[in-house]
């Protein structure tokens, strides 16, 4: 077995985070923005990590007994993935899989769904194949297997990491009893521009809050254990910078300073890695005109050198062949070459490794040494799983894997707690419409997802099915009778008639209140290439939303997305809206339990929802630039001429429509002004408590606020923790999040919420390229949102200030 680092596992007897705390060196080797502590997260910010089979000797020492028996030919086969079913990407048309699989040339297959078939290729592997050794199946479970989810980003909204870790398990569960022992998940991309479809997949745009999802769906995945049967193995993806597609066109180039990648883009990678990821995904993009699939500075300076990352480094679909697209190969062999010395070990479906990697051994352009270095990862992380002892699922057990009732009662809690509240007006009887009366009389349900069941999956809807969908028509019509609830379909997603549109005003017209259920195309609009340069209501929705209006009757309306649409007629004239995202099987009960006050309606926003795509990219946490714009001011040139020179648009207002961290619920309360219990912060304190790396090291400093519930429900408020630092060697965002927690506050209760905020909080990438703290003014909020609050300072200074 190669040495170790003790330190921090890294595979090298030194590793450099070591060396810095020799050396007195900055601090910031030692810092990983990821595991910030915060109250809320405090237990999971330092998690146990499940890839300790990963460091293993008992395990190194069979990979070694295991490559030493290996021929050229058989080490590439480890390093060759195909997709052996339901294509999700442009295929490689090969066909002779077994004849491979016999001849140990493939070592992972993915995109089959039944232990059936997985047994069925398994046993070739197993049972033909000169070593034995068993194939490694994947699957991208994205938000769970059979029993659906609500889509990833629906899923942070709750802003509970807990709950995608319990829905992990159960994707997990299910995954693994069909022999799926690796998921393509989860997609730990920052996204700041709503255009991109893949926002749907990820956490939102914070790194503090996309760390902590990181965490919790690794730790799901993975379980306590990797060789456990019901353990699949996670793959953050897509590293890294996938999410800055330039214009939010999928697949498209990204330029990433370092400091944005570290500060930014990075720390949810970092955090998944913390938590004991087994593998990572390499992307399409190129970053700062390098592939992703071929930087050696991402993939290997930084995941192997700085993180030790000890598993498989697999590349996106075809994305080693891709490299000749993007012009940094012309052909095969050199693709293979770059891709490999950039730090992929395994291709996925452009079979390059499989035409080119032995060649390329033999001539010397690599060297075996380098080539056993990259099998160890794949033997590594297959061993870690058991697969060697227990290759095969129980197919007579497979389908009794699915739809626990703890896992359907599980999906709809989340999708309960995802719903955020956009508005809620009073109407003119000086109550608002949501939530609905028991006693209400009749209800007009309007719009194209109303009733759809496929849409409610979103996109990678997995093994999903329309048929476990409950709609929100059933669930109200459940709930109220048949003759209550006055259905008219209104309009297709993306077409309609005049007729469908009268069709709906009429039963608008005969109703108490109306419903309107109206959004994207779940499976099609959102999701991988899903890119949207209009991000309005398709089709005739907003018209149809318009007739409806019209009518005078009050509506609610419901939008599902995967995205931050851009409604302007809607929040201006609409009382009541309500985010969905696409909520999974439970979508009906959920949304009938909370448009009826049954479920209070807690969720927040993860990412900024614009007022134009003029904006985008727009997020919370950007810099105050040397030309600020007076904060909270609504309205273009409110003051005249004076105000030309500033950082501003002509036409449209800076400010978001709905801001990060933003949700509204059914009562309202009222937050206090931040109380600190020190005066200063002393550099040398916030050194120490960095370098001790202890979750015991005593808090530096404790935040509170009272925050007082007004109204006259009880209510779970996500209360969110911000720093801002000035005087800093570089510029630091206007606001970061570096603290959540929920806290239940009854009607007229008031709570102290109070924050213990770890010195890491204060620690940012520098002028010198290190994570370090620095004299600083910070101001810091306790708030409901990215934008509301008023905050307290505290100056960190050196000792001898
Ligand atoms: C391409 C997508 O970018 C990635 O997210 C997915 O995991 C792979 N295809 C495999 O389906």
């Amino acid at each position: 077995m190669r040495p170790h680092c003790r330190s921090c596992f890294c595979p090298q007897f030194f590793c450099i985070p070591l060396i810095a705390f020799l050396l007195q060196a900055p601090l910031a080797l030692f810092l990983s923005q990821s595991s910030v502590v915060q109250s809320q997260t405090a237990a999971s910010a330092r998690p146990a990590r499940t890839d300790s089979e990963l460091n293993d000797p008992a395990i190194e020492a069979r990979v070694e007994e295991l490559l030493r028996k290996m021929t050229l030919d058989e080490k590439v086969g480890q390093l060759v993935q195909y997709s052996a079913g339901q294509p999700t990407g442009p295929g490689t048309g090969r066909t002779d899989y077994p004849d491979m699989l016999a001849k140990g040339e493939v070592g992972a297959l993915f995109n089959i769904v039944t232990a059936k078939e997985t047994n069925a290729f398994q046993r070739i592997a197993v049972e033909k194949s000169r070593l034995h050794i068993p194939l490694i199946f994947g699957l991208d479970v994205i938000h769970g297997f059979r029993t659906e989810f609500p889509i990833p980003l629906g899923i942070s909204a709750t802003w509970v990491p807990q709950l995608a870790e319990r829905a992990a398990r159960v994707a997990a569960r299910e995954a693994s009893a069909t022999g799926i022992r690796w998921t393509f998940s989860p997609m730990v991309d920052l996204a700041r521009d709503p255009r991109w479809g893949r926002v749907a997949e990820g956490a939102g745009e914070d790194p503090f809050l996309g760390s902590a999802f990181a965490r919790a769906y690794v730790r799901g995945y993975q379980g306590h254990s990797l060789s456990s049967a019901e353990s699949i193995l996670a793959c953050p993806k897509h590293y890294v910078g996938y999410g800055a597609a330039e214009a939010g066109r999928d697949y498209n180039s990204t330029e990433v300073s370092e400091h944005t990648l570290r500060e930014y883009y990075l720390p949810p990678f970092h955090a998944a890695v913390e938590a004991g990821a087994g593998s990572i995904m390499s992307a399409f993009n190129s970053l700062n005109g390098i592939p992703a699939s071929a930087n050696s500075f991402t993939l290997k300076k930084i995941l192997r050198q700085e993180w030790g990352f000890r598993g498989i480094v697999d590349s996106d679909w075809t994305s080693v062949g891709e490299l000749m697209n993007h012009g940094v190969a012309n052909d095969g062999a050199t693709a293979s070459l770059r891709a490999f010395k950039g730090g992929v070990d395994m291709d996925m479906v452009s079979s390059l490794y499989h035409d080119h990697l032995a060649h390329l051994v033999r001539s010397g352009a690599i060297s075996e040494a380098d080539l056993d270095e990259d099998v160890r990862h794949v033997l590594r992380v297959k061993f870690a799983l058991g697969l060697f002892e227990n290759p095969y699922a129980d197919e007579k057990k497979e389908s009794f894997a699915f739809l626990h009732p703890e896992a359907i009662s599980l999906s709809r809690e989340i999708a309960e707690r995802s719903f955020v509240l956009l508005k809620n007006d009073l109407l003119s009887n000086a109550s608002p419409l949501l939530p609905l009366s028991n006693d209400v009389k009749s209800v007009a349900l309007i719009g194209p997802l109303a009733d759809d069941a496929n849409m409610m999956l979103g996109s990678w809807g997995g093994l999903g099915d329309g048929r476990d969908v409950i709609t929100l028509r059933t669930a109200l019509v459940q709930k109220l009778g048949e003759a209550s609830v006055h259905y008219a379909k209104g309009s297709e997603i993306s077409t309609g008639t005049d007729a469908q549109i009268k069709a709906a005003v009429d039963v608008a017209k005969n109703s108490d209140v109306v419903i309107i259920a109206l959004g994207e195309n779940g499976p099609e609009m959102t999701g991988e290439a899903a890119s949207r340069t209009h991000l309005d209501l398709p089709g005739r929705q907003e018209q149809l939303l318009e007739a409806v209006s019209a009518t005078g009757k009050p509506v609610a309306l419901i939008v599902f997305s995967g995205r931050p649409l851009i409604l302007p007629w809607a929040v201006q004239h609409v009382p009541s809206i309500l985010a969905a995202w696409f909520p999974g099987i439970q979508a009906g009960p959920a949304l009938v339990r909370t448009l009826f006050g049954e479920n209070m309606p807690t969720g927040k926003l993860t990412m900024t929802w614009p007022r134009s795509v003029g904006q985008i990219p727009i997020y919370y946490n950007g810099l105050n630039t040397g030309r600020p714009i007076i904060q909270n001011d609504q309205t273009p040139f409110p003051n005249g001429h004076d105000e030309k020179f500033v950082s501003r648009y002509l036409d449209e207002s800076n400010l978001p429509q709905f801001p990060f961290g933003y949700g509204l619920t059914y009562t309202t309360l009222r937050y206090g002004q931040v109380e600190l219990n020190k005066s200063e912060l002393r550099l040398d304190w916030l050194r120490e408590e960095l370098t001790s790396r202890s979750s015991s090291a005593p808090a530096l400093l404790q935040a509170s606020a009272i925050i007082t519930n007004t109204g006259s429900r009880a209510t779970t408020e996500t209360v969110q923790l911000y720093i801002r630092l000035q005087g800093t060697s570089v510029a630091e965002p206007v606001r970061a999040l570096k603290g959540f927690q929920q806290v239940t506050i009854a009607a007229g209760e008031t709570k102290r919420v109070v924050f213990s905020v770890p010195a890491e909080a204060f620690a940012f990438w520098n002028d010198q390229n290190i994570f370090a703290v620095e004299p600083s003014r910070a101001t810091i909020w306790i708030s409901p949102d990215s934008a509301s609050g008023t905050g307290t300072q505290i100056e960190t200074r050196n000792k001898e200030n």
